[in-house]
């Protein structure tokens, strides 16, 4: 008998079993042996939104929501914001260990020198409506990508899938980039090899006649912090989408793209951008009461607000704040700053939200800087994914190789009709659908 188990007495046949408890969890596949009789399947548990069960073993990222802590590999979170760069942390996500000096200039060598993309690639992307959402831009061009290297099929290639990350990792900011241009009616920036990966990616926003556009190192530290915050996150509803994706053995730009559709919506990455709504609605200070009333009488949520997994604060939220301060002293005051700060200052205190641990996540704070970057809205969801595109695929290549890993295929509890037989048209009378 193992040491660490979990006896379970089954009340409708009397009968006890063992399970063993691995990792501070039990398997749920030990649960089907719990039969009535032998027509039974077996007992199963029921987890829709996956709220208490693990779905993977991971090395990657660790988060303790009770107490707001946050690792990749290892690393805190507020040690990689203050020390490093996001390239670094990308390697550090997808190799498991910080680069040496030669490792990450290699590591960046080869970034940089995929960041072009195909010239078809621009002409699809100039395909959309002027005014297509970006987010719907980077989904779709970046599922066209794998129609580009059809060698990436081959997933069970080692040196096939680092070839797809670096491809994967440099490409989406140029096309994140060009969505935003077309929005714009700009002409598309190409990528400029000798800028770094922040640099490079305002440089193919916001360079104009300029032979060369030089971003404000401030801002270009706050985004290359905000890239750091948002590399990874567990399994959350994106990466989650990466693996069960990829478990079918698909291309990671197939998975990738599904990944951020998933990111999009907005109780995922779109929160960002929905915050920002939210603020420009509420306009003043002093509506801010009024509005929280009406959270509190469950008219909407307050987005920006709550987490799945942190209870306590969002470690991400609190170097966020410190950023938007950098950054407004340098582009000027959001004005949607004040009512942002008296939002959280009310909610804090308001039992409602104290009651439920609900804090600033990490979308509260971000689109304000975004929007003192000059960025549109549609464009919030999209910062999200640049630098989330390392996590996914981390998430991604631990899963390939994961001899445990099979294709990703819940069970279900049925509950509709018993077995009937098929009703000719002209006996059926109507019935509300939804
Ligand atoms: N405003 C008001 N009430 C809320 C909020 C909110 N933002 N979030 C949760 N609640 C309430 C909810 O109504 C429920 O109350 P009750 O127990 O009375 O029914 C309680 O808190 C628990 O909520 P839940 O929906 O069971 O919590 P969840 O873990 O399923 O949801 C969440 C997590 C992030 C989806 C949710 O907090 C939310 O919708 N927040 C707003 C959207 C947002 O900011 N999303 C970004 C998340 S962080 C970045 C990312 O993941 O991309």
């Amino acid at each position: 008998m193992p040491t660490e188990s979990l006896t379970v007495t089954d009340n409708r046949t009397g009968a006890t079993y063992e399970l063993p408890i691995a990792d501070g969890a039990i398997r749920a596949s030990d649960l089907r042996q719990m039969r009535v009789d032998t027509d039974d399947f077996g007992l199963m548990s029921y987890d829709p939104a996956f709220l208490n069960t693990a779905s993977t073993r991971s090395a990657i990222t660790y988060i303790d929501g009770d107490r707001g802590i946050l690792r990749y590999r290892g690393y805190p979170i507020d040690q990689l914001a203050e020390r490093s760069t996001y390239l670094e942390v990308a390697y550090l996500l997808v190799h498991g260990e910080l680069p040496t000096k030669e490792e990450l200039a290699v590591w960046v060598d080869v970034i940089t020198r995929h960041t072009f993309v195909h010239e078809s690639m621009k002409r699809l992307m100039e395909a959309f409506r002027y005014d297509a959402h970006p987010m719907g831009m980077l989904i779709s061009s970046v599922a066209a990508l794998s129609t580009f290297y059809p060698e990436a099929t081959r997933v069970d290639d080692a040196e096939n899938r680092m070839l797809q990350t670096y491809r994967l990792i440099a490409k989406v900011p140029t096309i994140a980039a060009w969505a935003y241009r077309h929005n714009c009616g700009l002409p598309y920036v190409y990528p400029e090899n000798d800028l770094g990966f922040t640099g490079n990616f305002l440089s193919m926003m916001f360079r104009m006649a300029e032979p060369r556009y030089s971003a404000h190192p401030v801002l270009e530290r706050a985004l290359e912090v905000l890239f750091i915050l948002h590399a990874d996150h567990e399994q959350n509803c994106s990466a989650n989408a990466m693996r069960a994706i990829g478990s079918s053995r698909v291309d990671p730009y197939s998975a990738l793209a599904g990944a951020a559709a998933a990111l999009y919506g907005p109780l995922h990455g779109g929160a960002n951008e929905e915050v920002l709504k939210m603020l420009a609605e509420i306009g003043d200070v002093r509506h801010v009461p009024a509005y929280i009333d009406r959270v509190k009488a469950g008219d909407f949520r307050l987005m920006g607000f709550g987490h799945r997994v942190y209870k306590n604060y969002d470690p991400r939220a609190k170097i966020i704040k410190a950023t938007a301060d950098s950054v407004f002293e340098v582009t000027g005051r959001n004005p949607l700053l004040d009512v942002a700060l008296e939002l959280e200052r009310i909610a804090l205190e308001d039992d409602y939200f104290v009651s439920r641990k609900l804090y600033p996540n990490v979308d509260f704070y971000s689109g304000l800087i975004y929007q003192a970057l000059g960025l549109p809205v549609g464009m919030f969801p999209v910062m999200f994914a640049i630098p989330r595109t390392a996590g996914w695929l981390a998430q991604w290549l631990e899963g390939v190789v994961d001899p445990e890993q099979k294709i990703a295929r819940p069970r279900q509890l049925y509950v509709g009709a018993a077995e009937r037989d098929y009703v000719p048209m002209e006996d059926r009378s109507a019935v509300a659908v939804g």
